[in-house]
């Protein structure tokens, strides 16, 4: 597979990001609006003692299936792990073959005021996702979102890792 980025060495360049905004969830599609409240539902169930701060996400799945996590924290702080992953790895162990389509992810502080904004998954999620996107060789479409069901999209999870890493460098 060629390097997506060998041309690093040779040139400067800008990156270009896409995303869309929704205000509320009337301008999501149905199935939109039912992963958003999907995504609500497990951040209900979030485990998240020590910051609290509560994250839920779903995925539906190519044959329409959606699955749902949901953060996980612990004592020894790292040994949490968040919604995302959460939820990806339990996918990809119980169904290896199925496409991810999109993810929904809904997060905030256990006491949502009106100025949290819609939170993009952190770093490891956003490599963790690209494993998926790059084993599949489909794009999955991200949504991050808040109480307030403001919505960020991405179609792709390369739009928030341009500098990517993966196995073509191993
Ligand atoms: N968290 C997630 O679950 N997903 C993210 O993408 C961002 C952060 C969790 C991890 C931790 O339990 C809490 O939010 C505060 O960082």
């Amino acid at each position: 597979m060629l390097r997506p980025f060998l041309h690093y060495y040779f040139m400067k360049k800008d990156f270009q990001i896409n995303y869309e905004y929704f205000r509320n969830a009337d301008e999501l599609n149905d199935i939109e609006k039912k992963l958003l409240e999907k995504a609500k539902q497990a951040r209900e169930n979030a485990y998240s003692p020590y910051s609290q701060f509560s994250v839920g996400c779903a995925v539906l799945l190519e044959n329409g299936e959606i699955f749902s996590g949901n953060n996980q924290e612990n004592a020894a702080f790292p040994s949490g792990l968040c919604a995302e992953r959460t939820a990806l790895f339990w996918i990809s162990a119980n169904f290896p073959h199925e496409k991810i389509k999109k993810i929904f992810v809904v997060g905030g502080p256990k006491e949502f005021s009106e100025n949290n904004p819609p939170i993009p998954p952190c770093g490891a999620c956003r490599q963790s996702l690209l494993e998926y996107e790059i084993k599949q060789n489909e794009n999955i479409d991200l949504y991050f979102s808040n109480m307030n069901n403001e919505v960020v999209k991405v179609e792709s999870i390369k739009e928030l890792l341009p500098f990517y890493f993966d196995s073509t460098f191993l």
